[in-house]
C-alpha cells in the first residue's frame, strides 16, 4: 500500500473520531498552539478574497477562515469520509475530494491558499508547491503549517523503562511514524529540513514573508501540563506565510 493510501484509509476509518477530537477542547495542540498562530497569519488577508483550504479535514478551520470575511471559500481533502462530515457540518461551503498534488482547480483561481497540518504527509514538497503555485494568482498567499523540522529529531523514547531524550538524524527526507492520539496510531509523515522547504518554495516562485514557531501560552498549562512544558522546550509546529511573486 502506498503511504497516501495508508493516510486516506486511517482518516476514513476514524473520521468520526477525528472530527470529535479536532472539535473538542481536549485538542490542546490545535487549540493553544497551531490554530491561534495560523489565525495570526491569516486574519488580515481573507476579507473579500477567494480562498482554498487544502487538506481541510472536516472543515472546522475552513469555516473559521470563512468567518474572517472571505468572498468565497472551498475546502478539499483526500478522505471521502472526512469530506462527507465537512459537507454535513458546513452546508454553506463547497467541499471536494482529491489529492492536493493534482487538483482540478483552474490556473490562478485563488487569492489565498491555506493548508493546516497537511504538508508533512508528503515526501516531495515540490509536487505540492508546484500545484499550489499553478492554482494561486500572482501575488497570492500560501499559508501553511506542518510538523516542525526538529519535531521527530528531538524526541523522548522509552529506554529500559525510562523516558530519555534522544537526538536523531536531521539531514534526510525519510518517513517517520507518529500517533495522532490513542486510536490513530502509526501515522506516516515525512521529515523535511528547512533547506528542503525553502528550496521547494523558491523553485515554485514563492518568497517567505513570515515564519512562526509557536509555543503554548501559560493558560494552556492547566489543561495540558506536559504539552505546555514540552512545547516551550522544543518547537512543535512550523508556520509559513509565503507570497507567489513569479
Ligand atoms: C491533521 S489533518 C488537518 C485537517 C485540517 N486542516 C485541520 O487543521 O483541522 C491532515 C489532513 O490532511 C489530509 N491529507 C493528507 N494528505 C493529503 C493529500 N495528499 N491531499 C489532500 N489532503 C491530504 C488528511 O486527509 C487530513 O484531513
Amino acid at each position: 500500500m502506498t503511504d497516501i493510501k495508508h493516510t486516506r484509509e486511517i482518516y476514513d476509518k476514524f473520521s468520526e473520531h477525528y472530527h470529535d477530537y479536532v472539535t473538542s477542547k481536549k485538542n490542546t495542540h490545535h487549540r493553544f498552539i497551531e490554530k491561534p498562530a495560523m489565525l495570526k497569519l491569516l486574519k488580515n488577508e481573507i476579507k473579500g478574497k477567494i480562498v482554498l483550504d487544502l487538506g481541510c479535514g472536516t472543515g472546522f478551520f475552513t469555516k473559521k477562515i470563512f468567518s474572517l470575511g472571505a468572498k468565497e471559500i472551498i475546502g478539499s481533502d483526500l478522505s471521502p469520509n472526512l469530506i462527507q462530515i465537512a459537507k454535513k457540518e458546513n452546508p454553506e461551503i463547497n467541499f471536494y475530494i482529491g489529492d492536493s498534488r493534482k487538483t482540478s482547480f483552474k490556473k490562478s483561481q485563488f487569492h489565498v491558499i491555506n493548508s493546516s497540518l497537511m504538508v508533512h504527509y508528503l515526501q516531495n514538497l515540490n509536487s505540492l508547491f508546484k500545484e499550489v503555485s499553478r492554482i494561486l494568482k500572482k501575488n497570492g498567499l500560501f499559508v501553511f503549517s506542518m510538523h516542525h523540522p526538529v519535531y521527530d529529531v528531538v524526541h523522548r523514547e522509552n529506554i529500559s523503562g525510562k523516558k530519555i531524550r534522544v537526538f536523531k538524524n536531521y539531514f534526510h527526507n525519510q518517513k517517520y511514524y507518529w500517533d495522532l492520539g490513542p486510536k490513530m496510531k502509526k501515522m506516516i509523515a515525512y521529515h523535511h529540513t528547512f533547506e528542503m522547504i525553502f528550496d521547494a518554495l523558491n523553485k515554485n516562485g514563492f518568497i517567505v514573508e513570515k515564519l512562526l514557531e509557536p509555543t503554548a501560552p501559560k493558560k494552556a498549562e492547566k489543561f495540558n501540563k506536559k504539552l505546555y512544558s514540552l512545547s516551550n522546550q522544543r518547537p512543535t509546529f512550523l508556520l509559513i506565510k509565503a507570497r507567489k511573486i513569479k
